[in-house]
């Protein structure tokens, strides 16, 4: 396929300024998305072996445990530089998650961890989602990831500058556009729960669920981080232990630093 067309920034910043290979596995909040992204995941997985789609994988961190655990998985990302790394996991190729190559009804779960981040326009969105459900079988099961429209509130106060007027008014500007297009990250979209959930069910998605994915501890791990000490590894249990009870109380999806919603895609089909 032929390159998909990203966003300069984005490509740049996946490409030249980090390495998205270390993002969950290096530091111990990415430690805590992995873990917690994965035991979600896996209460909705159908039983191995499935076929799943990873649209928006990166370099196949989430490809690898999910081909361990005998799934059939692909995955599709616009970053040549990504591709290169999960063609090492399994099958990858570059693709836009707003236009699948993938055929209907393909795939027994289709997991968007990452695409809608980087699209701020709610059609493109609106785009992926869909895609996502036409590829999936009836029946079948989309994931979908989005970062918590308060998460660069509760980021920036670990890091002791949000006081500091550059940093306040960035972080107002994404609070009150959900918006981010500067420095630190790259052009980004941050959702409120509601909002996923509602995306999801306009995708067509029915049995949505939406969760807090770090829970309320995470940015605690980033101070700690953050002071040259490495996070104990009670620390992180209890961050775990805090996520999983922050589950049942929807006003602490606000807590976390990524939303991780589920859906499926009705039996009687598109
Ligand atoms: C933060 S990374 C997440 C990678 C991995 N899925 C994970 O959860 O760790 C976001 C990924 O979305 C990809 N991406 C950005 N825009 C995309 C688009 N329009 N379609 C598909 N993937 C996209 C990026 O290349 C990057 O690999």
């Amino acid at each position: 396929m032929s390159k998909p067309e990203l966003a300069p920034q984005i490509e740049h910043f996946y490409s030249q300024v980090i390495d998205e290979n270390d993002r969950l596995t290096m530091s111990a909040d990415g430690r805590l998305e992995l873990l917690r992204t994965q035991e979600i995941l896996r209460r909705y997985l159908p039983s191995a072996p499935a076929r799943v789609l990873d649209v928006g994988g990166g370099t196949g961190v989430h490809a690898r445990w999910l081909v361990e655990d005998g799934y059939e998985v692909e995955l599709v990302d616009p970053v040549i530089r990504h591709v290169e790394q999960a063609a090492k996991v399994c099958p990858s190729e570059l693709g836009d998650a707003r236009k699948l190559a993938a055929l209907d009804s393909s795939f027994d779960v289709v997991q968007v961890l990452g695409p809608l981040y980087h699209l701020p326009e709610l059609r493109d969105r609106q785009a992926a989602l869909s895609e996502a459900r036409r590829v999936a079988r009836p029946g079948g099961l989309v994931a979908a990831a989005a970062i918590n429209r308060y998460s660069s509130l509760f980021e920036h106060v670990t890091y002791a500058h949000l006081h500091t007027e550059r940093l306040q008014t960035a972080v107002s500007k994404i609070l009150s556009t959900a918006v981010h297009d500067g420095k630190g990250f790259t052009l980004a979209y941050f959702h409120r729960a509601e909002e996923l959930v509602a995306e999801m069910r306009d995708a067509g998605l029915t049995d949505v669920e939406v969760f807090g994915v770090e829970g309320p501890a995470w940015s605690l791990l980033k101070a700690v981080e953050q002071s040259g000490t490495v996070p104990s590894e009670d620390l992180l249990a209890s961050a775990l232990t805090a996520a999983r009870m922050a589950e049942s109380y929807p006003e602490l999806l606000a807590a976390s630093s990524h939303l991780l919603a589920v859906g499926r895609v009705p039996e009687g089909g598109i």
